[in-house]
Parts: C-alpha cells; sequence; structure tokens
C-alpha cells in the first residue's frame, strides 16, 4: 500500500525555556482525509500544528509536509498549507464580501475571479445575508465560518483547524463540522486539532491522543476503543441500597473500574482490558448472574462498545497515574510511523 502522507513528523521537539511543550512527535496522516489531533488545553496542539505551517521552528526531530521539510523546503510547504486564523486574518471592521475580495486580490486573483471565489465561498457557508455585515458583528459561529473561508480563497492542499469549534453553540458547530466535509470532499486534507471527543469522533479517520507533548495513542476510532478494553455494561438496579454491594461484584467480576452514576440506581462498568481476549457479554452475563445470587434485582442492563470519552479518561489517567498500570498503558498505545 503507497498511501501519501500529507504530514510524517519523527520525534517532533519544541522547548519552550524548561517546557518540553511538544515531546517528541510522531505523527503520519494520510493524504485526503482529517485527521484529529486530540488533547486538552496545554497538550501541544497548537505548538505542533505551528511547526508543521512553519510558522514556528522545531528544536529536534523532522517534519515533512508532502515529503517536503519544513525547514529546508519552508517555501515549497507554505504554498501548500492553509492554517485557519493565522495566514488568512480577516479585519473586523471589514465586510465579509470586503474581507474576501481583499485576500483574494493579495493572492493575486484578478478583480472577476475574486468576486466569483467570494460570493461562492460566501454562498457555501451561508454567509450570503451577512456579506455586507462588519465582521465585528458577527456571531461567533459566522466568525469562525468567514475564517475558515478566507483561509481556503486559494484551495489548500492541507488545512490546519486549530480548535474550530471551541466556544461554539451546537448548531454553530455541526455547521463547520459540514464545512469541514465539504472541504476533504474537494481534496483537502485537514489537520484538525480538537478538545472535543465527539468532534474527533464525527469528523476524523484517525486521531492522536496528545497530552504534556506526547502522543499517547493513535489509530482509527476503533482502534482506540479497543484498545481501552472490550465495552461497557451500564445497569439500573431495583433498590438503591443495593448500590453499594453491586458496585463491590462487579468490580470483582469484571476486573473494570465501576463508575456510580447520578443516578442513584445506576452504575456503568467498564468490562477491563484485564480480561485478556475475553468475550465482553460473556464476562457481562457472567456478573449479571452474580449480582441475582447475591439476590439484587437489576431492571435494565446494556453492554456498549466504550465511548471515545472513556477512552481518553482511560488514557490520560495511564499517564498521569503511570507507576503501576505502565505496562497497560504501553500496550494501548500505538505508535504512528507504523
Ligand atoms: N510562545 C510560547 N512561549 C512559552 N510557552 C508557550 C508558548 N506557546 C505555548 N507555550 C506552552 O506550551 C505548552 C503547549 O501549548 P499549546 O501548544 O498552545 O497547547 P494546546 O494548543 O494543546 O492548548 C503549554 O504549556 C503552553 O503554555
Ligand atoms: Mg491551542
Amino acid at each position: 500500500m503507497s498511501t501519501e502522507l500529507a504530514i510524517e513528523t519523527r520525534g517532533l521537539v519544541k522547548v519552550f525555556g524548561e517546557n518540553r511543550a511538544v515531546d517528541g512527535v510522531d505523527l503520519a496522516v494520510p493524504a485526503g482525509t482529517v485527521y484529529g489531533v486530540l488533547g486538552p488545553n496545554g497538550a501541544g496542539k497548537t505548538t505542533t500544528v505551528k511547526m508543521l505551517a512553519t510558522l514556528l521552528r522545531p528544536d529536534g526531530g523532522e517534519a515533512r509536509v508532502f515529503g517536503k521539510d519544513v525547514l529546508k523546503d519552508a517555501d515549497t510547504v507554505r504554498s501548500r498549507v492553509s492554517l485557519t486564523g493565522q495566514y488568512a486574518s480577516v479585519d473586523e471592521d471589514l465586510t465579509g464580501t470586503e474581507n474576501l475580495l481583499l485576500l483574494a486580490r493579495l493572492l493575486g486573483h484578478s478583480k472577476a475571479a475574486a468576486r466569483s471565489r467570494a460570493e461562492q465561498l460566501l454562498h457555501a457557508f451561508g454567509l450570503t445575508e451577512a456579506a455586507g455585515r462588519q465582521i465585528k458583528n458577527y456571531s461567533g459561529g459566522m466568525r469562525r465560518r468567514i475564517d475558515i473561508a478566507a483561509s481556503i480563497l486559494n484551495t489548500p492542499d492541507l488545512l490546519f483547524l486549530d480548535e474550530p469549534t471551541t466556544g461554539l453553540d451546537p448548531r454553530s458547530r455541526s455547521q463547520v463540522w459540514d464545512i469541514v466535509r465539504a472541504v476533504v470532499s474537494q481534496g483537502t486534507t485537514v489537520l484538525l486539532t480538537t478538545q472535543y471527543l465527539d468532534e474527533a469522533d464525527q469528523l476524523a479517520s484517525r486521531i492522536a491522543v496528545i497530552d504534556h507533548g506526547k502522543v499517547i495513542a493513535e489509530g482509527t476510532k476503533g482502534e482506540l476503543k479497543a484498545s481501552v478494553g472490550s465495552g461497557s455494561v451500564h445497569l439500573r438496579l431495583r433498590h438503591a441500597d443495593q448500590r453499594p454491594e453491586a458496585e463491590k461484584l462487579l468490580a470483582a467480576a469484571l476486573g473494570g473500574e465501576v463508575q456510580l452514576d447520578s443516578d442513584p440506581v445506576a452504575l456503568t462498568a467498564r468490562v477491563g482490558g484485564l480480561v485478556e481476549g475475553g468475550d465482553a457479554a460473556e464476562h457481562a452475563g457472567r456478573a449479571l448472574a452474580e449480582l441475582s445470587r447475591a439476590g439484587i434485582t437489576v431492571d435494565n442492563f446494556s453492554l456498549g462498545q466504550p465511548s471515545l470519552d472513556e477512552v481518553f479518561l482511560a488514557l490520560t489517567d495511564k499517564t498521569t497515574h503511570n507507576s503501576h498500570s505502565s505496562s497497560t498503558a504501553d500496550a494501548s498505545t500505538k505508535g504512528a510511523a507504523a
């Protein structure tokens, strides 16, 4: 298989003083896809993106964009990428149309071509009505959309979207998601950073989970979920006072963590990664039988794949408390450059 890589990094490092903001990141981003870089605030997402977009010099390691080194071939790299909110900075006092026209002219489009591209993008991004308004009067969602529109005036081969939906309401988020899907369908590769698991789940083909400057897991959503355990059992009991005992029995039977939900009769138990190669349903069935034997009445029961939320918690837990669970963490962490 010879999938072209839009991005390839090996041991990428950026240090700010004592702080290793990016601490040996390996990435392999296939061209033509949305690749998610998922991590909490301060994980090193923006710093990574800036190095890949040639805005920041790496202190170590290597990074190539479409095979070109970000240091040695910075000009070539720059000609093929776009970064929302950086290269294409919109002017608050100009209208949506004026901004796009100005930027299109700066990019060398003729007047007629600039006008037609601006109109096309404003229409595609649902901004036709707002086109004549100053950007400073745009809502957060509209602002994010015009930013993205400005960054794809010249269709880039690789678009960096750095937390494009942070702070947006659900409706604006899903509008931005539609835009991302449309951009990728035109052949652009998108590197999307996000703090939101559902966003990565919705958009990305592969995801790198990053924390404290390190990739702590990488893979498809399915792979990431499978790496954490085989699933979760959700239970509702008849009697709330039986919950402490149910918790104990489930923890022993399933070998995973048990969470008490806010609903006093409900609990969620992870079918532990400890249950090697085991069939989740079989283990869950055995656990239920034990509850029944102990006289605990279960009203409702379901078995599901772990959510990305659970994956993320499990992974970040492992890196912060890795004193005796490091072997499990290693087993679930896949190197990006296969
Ligand atoms: N220009 C800078 N100078 C000093 N420290 C920085 C700078 N930029 C980022 N950092 C630090 O590097 C770490 C990673 O930051 P960043 O890449 O912005 O994370 P993220 O985008 O994932 O929130 C943080 O600890 C942040 O405080
Ligand atoms: Mg950031």
